[in-house]
């Protein structure tokens, strides 16, 4: 390998105001300097990306780019002696597919920092089944058992409950005894949720509640929301009394409008999740539960919500991904795996 090495990778360009994707021939030079290259042999597809890939500035301020927010591939040169080539690694968040090249090209090349030996047991295609979605819908489960939530206490309330975050977080809280209502836009994905384990499912309208009320009756003990907006708001004013929402996304809006009665009447706390920027110690020791105590429990059902694709095909993947189209979690497979 030297410098002149050419590999294949999904590249967002400008043109005339409009952003085009296509697979092209990149250089091992066109990567930016840094400690650690990595051969990547999956990636996966997330929300972030798929604004990333149709030009969105909030997460991409430069083009040409190559998005791609999870990585997980072989140590291929190392600068530093805790990576050797050979090495399994990840390597997510941080800016990562942001303004760094991503995990859509078949190499990477990031500070030491970024990189995480590959979790054991989980192999590397699992770590991309969990992703950047997974691991953010493991961080939301954390928070509310360090809240003290409890099966007991009634049912979670998971929305976008089809999407990455949703359908992990979805699968987890049933694995670890809760009741779990979802919810979700799509009629069809019913059938989909209860085999992950949701014992009721909601449409959105349901979600929403009765506009206008500064409280709704009580129904959740917690919430895991991935979508912001007039759901979230309901969602928090029908959370029990000193029950917990974790708020993760904005896939309906970044807006919150309402009142602070939930808080002060009710004692009802608001938790944000960051991933890209979770600190590493945290992060470990999330993997570390994903890998450990929870790993039985995600395999059973990882394969059932999760499917592969090329990086051909992620361009109209990520078309169906903005127009809430698609389900569970995306792996891409790049180089020899595709
Ligand atoms: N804070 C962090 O660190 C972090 C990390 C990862 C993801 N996120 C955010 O979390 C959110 C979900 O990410 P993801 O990767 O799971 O995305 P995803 O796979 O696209 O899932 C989003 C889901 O939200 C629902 N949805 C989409 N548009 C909606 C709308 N207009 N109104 C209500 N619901 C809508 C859909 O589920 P249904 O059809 O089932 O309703 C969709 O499947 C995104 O906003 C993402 O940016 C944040």
């Amino acid at each position: 390998m030297n410098d002149q090495t050419t590999f294949r990778a999904l590249v967002v360009r400008e043109q005339d105001g409009s952003f085009q994707r296509a697979v092209e021939e990149r250089r091992l030079t066109d990567l930016p300097p840094g400690e650690v290259l990595i051969r990547v042999h999956f990636s996966s597809l997330n929300y972030k990306d798929a604004l990333s890939a149709s030009g969105n500035r909030g997460v991409t301020r430069k083009y040409p780019h190559t998005p791609g927010i999870d990585a997980a591939g072989v140590v291929a040169v190392s600068s530093v002696p805790q990576f050797v080539e050979g090495d399994e690694v990840i390597c997510m968040g941080r800016d990562l597919g942001m303004n760094t090249p991503g995990g859509f090209g078949e190499y990477i090349r990031v500070p030491a920092a970024w990189v995480l030996a590959k979790p054991e047991p989980l192999s590397l295609y699992e770590t991309m089944q969990i992703g950047t979605a997974g691991f953010t819908a493991a961080q939301c489960v954390d928070k509310l058992l360090a809240n003290g939530l409890q099966p007991e206490q009634g049912p979670v309330l998971v929305t976008g409950a089809t999407g990455g975050v949703g359908s992990l977080a979805c699968a987890l809280l049933a694995k670890l005894g809760f009741a779990v209502t979802a919810v979700t836009g799509k009629e069809s994905a019913h059938d989909f949720l209860r085999q992950l384990g949701c014992t009721a499912v909601l449409n959105r309208q349901q979600a929403i509640g009765r506009v206008g009320a500064a409280l709704l009756r009580e129904r959740w003990a917690g919430v895991v929301d991935t979508v912001g907006g007039e759901i979230l708001v309901g969602a928090i004013k029908a959370t029990c009394r000193h029950g917990i929402v974790t708020c993760c996304g904005n896939a309906a809006s970044g807006d919150l409008s309402l009142t602070v009665y939930p808080f002060i009447l009710r004692g009802v706390s608001l938790v944000g999740i960051d991933s890209a920027e979770c600190p590493l110690a945290r992060r470990k020791a999330i993997w570390e539960q994903l890998a450990g105590p929870w790993h039985s429990a995600l395999q059973e059902v990882l394969n059932s919500l999760s499917s592969c694709i090329s990086l051909e095909q992620i361009s109209h993947t990520v078309d169906a991904m903005l127009a809430g189209q698609t389900r569970g979690r995306i792996v891409v497979a790049l180089g020899e795996q595709s």
